[in-house]
């Protein structure tokens, strides 16, 4: 996929999760701009994979980081003391959250709040089964792992988590495998890695009214669609359907490491009794990324929504200009765009990053890369990004 390999972090003693990291070296960063210690800086056109949504170093986080920090740090284990940073960042959560959703669990990463998810439904339906869909991607603990759909990525881990059905997606037959046997269905509202795939309205909201026949929980990733990536606060919103547990991370922690499942006070209780500490977490709900969340649920408040549909018609009208796009897939500022060939794909993302734009590629969709730039991105960084990628797709470049 890349050019050479090579161990550039393993030679400094830190372990390498690909053996062809990007390697840049940040000093700082700052709105979309991520600054590097050769003097250069490069657009973040990608938001650190959709976590950085509100541009990086917002002003009002750090300032609510610093403060908290100043305040105290890890004091106790989850969930044993009040502290006030997880009461604002819960408050600020629910505001924005149906009436139904009413309760949070804080948890350090998305995955581990698929993990949350997934044990409790389990946990309150005393049923095993689990049904995911394919094309799906929820992470990389073992129980996200599981119920995510890429099977050369699951191969060398096997055995997984059993009990856990990967149906067809947004294919209205599955729907009937969804029976009083099944724990939970879990699906990205608008899955990612499979290259930006927005299901259809009817689909998704026939899977809501079989869960509820069935007693199935619906379990919705929005882990990376969710906070405002897809021009609404949350994806669900497009397709006027409610989950009963809603999974979170990325941007929810405004560039703090956080995740959090979300669901009703009835159903998050059970955790806390046969067996108590069920889901217990040492720094889950820490003050320091609870204290920036609260203030990312405010921003994704106040977000221009119009604005960002602008912005993301702006890209999709440009790129699709070019004549070596084959398709563009794209729900708010969350974007795939197609190329045809892997080959193709990394040399468009070789060449931008050297000509000072990020963008990234998706795990599972070679011919596709991703743009998901902060939701309030500039206009001359928009510009800017935009005419470099057309260059380099049109080979000018
Ligand atoms: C849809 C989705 N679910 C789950 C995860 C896992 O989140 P994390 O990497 O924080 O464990 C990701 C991460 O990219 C994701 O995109």
């Amino acid at each position: 996929m890349h050019n050479a390999m090579s161990e550039p972090l393993l030679n400094d003693g830190l372990a390498q999760t690909t053996l062809y990291p990007l390697d840049l070296r940040v000093t700082h960063a700052k709105g979309s701009r991520l600054f590097l210690d050769n003097g250069s800086s490069v657009i973040d056109f990608i938001s650190g994979i959709g976590a950085s949504s509100f541009g990086h170093s917002h002003p009002e986080i750090t300032q609510a980081i610093h403060e908290q920090v100043d305040k105290h740090l890890h004091v106790m284990v989850y969930g044993e003391m009040r502290q006030s940073a997880q009461d604002e960042a819960a408050i600020a959560l629910l505001d924005l959250l149906p009436i139904n959703l009413d309760s949070v669990y804080f948890v350090n990463s998305g995955a581990e709040a698929i993990d949350a998810a997934m044990k409790l439904v389990r946990r309150t339906t005393h049923r095993q089964k689990i049904i995911a869909f394919k094309g799906g991607y929820h992470g990389n603990t073992f129980g996200a792992l599981s119920v995510s759909s890429n099977a050369e990525r699951k191969a060398p881990f096997q055995p997984l988590v059993g009990g856990i059905e990967l149906l067809e997606w947004n294919d209205h037959a599955s729907l009937e495998l969804i029976d009083e046997q099944t724990a939970g269905v879990l699906v990205e509202t608008i899955q990612g890695d499979a290259g930006i795939r927005i299901p259809d309205s009817d689909w998704i909201s026939k899977l809501r009214n079989r869960c509820t026949e069935t007693g199935a929980h619906l379990i919705l990733d929005e882990i990376q669609c969710g906070f405002g990536r897809t021009g609404k606060a949350f994806a669900f919103e497009h397709f006027q359907i409610v989950p009963d547990h809603l999974c979170l991370g990325k941007a929810l922690g405004g560039g703090m490491p956080m995740g959090a499942l979300v669901s009703s006070r009835k159903h998050l209780q059970q955790f806390a009794h046969s067996p108590s500490l069920g889901h217990i977490t040492t720094f889950g709900g820490h003050p320091v990324p609870c204290a920036a969340s609260a203030v990312a649920s405010k921003l994704l408040k106040q977000t221009n929504w119009d604005r960002v549909e602008a912005v993301g018609k702006k890209i999709e009208s440009t790129l699709l200009d070019c004549s070596n796009v084959i398709a563009l897939r794209r729900k708010g500022l969350y974007i795939a765009v197609e190329l045809g060939s892997a080959e193709q794909v990394n040399r468009v993302v070789q060449t931008c990053l050297e000509r000072g734009v990020l963008l990234f590629y998706f795990l599972s969709t070679p011919d596709a890369f991703r743009i998901a730039p902060p939701l309030n991105i500039n206009d001359e960084d928009l510009q800017a990004a935009l005419s470099t990628i057309v260059d380099v797709i049109e080979a000018r470049a």
